[in-house]
């Protein structure tokens, strides 16, 4: 009897135990997870605030100040001028800024110094210059409108605080994705679309969109415009600056041919849309900002770089193929697009020279001038549509290529048509 007492007491003792045990591990030794509610009021720039809250998402967003060259050598954040490698640049944007200053890109953190220190703006730089580089933009356009875009750039540099920063792409409320960019805004709505009521998957490739754009300054307000009503293709961006009325004339007078030039700006939206991935509906994030994983909990990466650095985590979620299968089909991919386009960019600085000599000739032909120089005009565009693009045409690999074959086409054609109008051969 006495026996049975004590087992009962022995049992009711190790339940205690094992119900202390699970009520300190529910209390004590578990992380208080963070429900740290999110007052982040409009206007709060600084990332290191909004990092309070979100620490994973503010960790990775910091690596992106890590300067590295990438796995494939194109692209990457090593600052080093492009002309060292592509000596053509000097002679096809010969007379503007570019000619003078052409530098890799690099991370989003660096975009408010890079835009103060690159010898490409001076005191006549507008203010849409700003438009994709800080955060500020959203609270200038919100006292200045569409003015913005006139004010000089450097009375605007007082109230620029802050590079491109978590409030670019989210609403610091819902922490929902967001567009700020007016110009992507409108041409969107002009093909029909309301970005406000885009879907979350929509929204994961325009967030990256309204700034990784071609765009101009419309005169003459100097109002940042993306060419896009006639398609985002070169051809269709290109018919839209040449034909009348909406049309665009010049970015700059080459001095050499006497050409009207336009210059491209990144176009990484309009040529990853022709490509396959997103026809399949796989968005910038999906590569760009893959999930990862810290101590169980699931978030997207803001290390916003190459997505050749974690092959794993961007590009073997959808394919089965091995990493080195991978890596060896996009560089295959790059240096097909780069052989094609060192030979465009090498043959357009070949027609500037020959049309330049060309109009020197006393009794040239104007009529085949002229040809020339639209032809050097367009070619220009299809070179530069997919040089100044990012991805070295992975984006859109039979898109880059085709445009870069057109491109070499029209250059070659130029050349026949200065001499003709020149009645020689240079
Ligand atoms: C299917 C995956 C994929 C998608 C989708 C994708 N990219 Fe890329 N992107 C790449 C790859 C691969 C490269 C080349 C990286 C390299 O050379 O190391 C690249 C390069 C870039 C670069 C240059 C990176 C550097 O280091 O200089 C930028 C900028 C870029 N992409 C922006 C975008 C934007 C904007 C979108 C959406 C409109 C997008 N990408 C969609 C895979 C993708
Ligand atoms: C507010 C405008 C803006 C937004 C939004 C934006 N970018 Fe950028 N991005 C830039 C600018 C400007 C640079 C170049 C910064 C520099 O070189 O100083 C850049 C650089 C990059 C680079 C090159 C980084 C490197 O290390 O070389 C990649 C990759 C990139 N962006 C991808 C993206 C993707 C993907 C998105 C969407 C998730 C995105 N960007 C959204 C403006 C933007
Ligand atoms: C260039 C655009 C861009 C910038 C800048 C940016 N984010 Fe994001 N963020 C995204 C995208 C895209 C997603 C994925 C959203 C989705 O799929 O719904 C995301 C998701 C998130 C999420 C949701 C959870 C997750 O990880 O998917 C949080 C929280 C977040 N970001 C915080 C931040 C913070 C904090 C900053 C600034 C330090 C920041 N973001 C800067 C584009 C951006
Ligand atoms: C969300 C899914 C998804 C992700 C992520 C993704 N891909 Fe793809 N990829 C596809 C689909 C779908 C196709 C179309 C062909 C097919 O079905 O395989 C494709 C096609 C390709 C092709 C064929 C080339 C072309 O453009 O015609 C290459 C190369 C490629 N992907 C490389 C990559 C790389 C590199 C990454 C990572 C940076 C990546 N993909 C990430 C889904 C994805």
């Amino acid at each position: 009897m006495k026996d049975k007492k004590n087992i009962i007491i022995i049992i009711a003792v190790i339940f205690a135990l094992i119900l202390v045990i699970i009520l300190a591990r529910v209390f004590v030794f578990t992380p208080s997870p963070v429900i740290k509610l999110a007052t982040i009021p409009e206007g709060e720039h600084d990332p290191a605030v909004w990092g309070k809250y979100y620490p994973l998402q503010y960790k990775s967003y910091l690596k992106n100040k890590e300067m590295a060259p990438t796995p494939t050598g194109f692209g990457g954040s090593v600052n080093y001028q492009k002309s060292t490698k592509e000596p053509e640049i000097l002679m096809n944007f010969q007379g503007m800024p570019f000619g003078k200053d052409y530098s890799e890109d690099r991370g989003h953190p660096y975009s408010l110094q890079d835009l103060k220190e690159t010898k490409r703006i001076g005191p006549e730089s507008p203010g849409s210059c700003m438009t994709c580089k800080t955060a500020n933009m959203i609270d200038i356009y919100k006292d200045m409108g569409d003015g913005y875009s006139r004010v000089p750039l450097m009375q605007l540099f007082g109230r620029i605080k802050h590079p491109i920063t978590c409030a670019n792409c989210h609403d610091p409320a819902s922490m929902n994705l967001r567009v700020v960019v007016p110009a992507f805004i409108e041409a969107m709505q002009k093909k029909g679309i309301d970005v406000k009521k885009a879907s979350r998957e929509k929204m994961r490739s325009y967030v990256c969109g309204q700034c990784h754009s071609e765009y101009y300054f419309a005169p003459p307000d100097k109002k940042v415009v993306f060419p896009w009503d006639k398609g985002l293709k070169a051809k269709e961006t290109y018919a839209y600056y040449t034909e009348k009325p909406a049309g665009f004339e010049q970015d700059w007078l080459h001095p050499v041919s006497g050409v009207k030039m336009l210059k491209a700006q990144h176009p990484d939206f309009e040529l990853w849309s022709t490509g396959v991935h997103a026809q399949s509906a796989v968005s910038c994030a999906d590569c760009h900002m893959p999930y990862m994983r810290k101590d169980g909990r699931k978030y997207s990466s803001h290390w916003v770089t190459s997505p050749m650095k974690h092959v794993e985590s961007s590009c073997l979620t959808c394919h089965k193929q091995s990493e080195k299968w991978i890596m060896e089909r996009v560089k295959t991919i790059q240096n097909n697009v780069w052989e094609m386009q060192r030979t465009a960019g090498t043959t357009i600085a070949r027609a500037h020279e020959v049309i330049g000599k060309a109009a020197k000739v006393s009794g040239v032909n104007k009529t085949e001038l002229e040809k020339a120089r639209e032809l050097v005009r367009k070619a220009q565009w299809f070179w530069d549509f997919i040089a100044a693009e990012n991805s070295m045409g992975f984006h859109s690999p039979a898109e880059a290529l085709n445009t870069l074959g057109l491109s070499v086409d029209f250059a070659h054609q130029a050349i026949a048509a200065a001499n003709r109008a020149a009645k020689t051969h240079y």
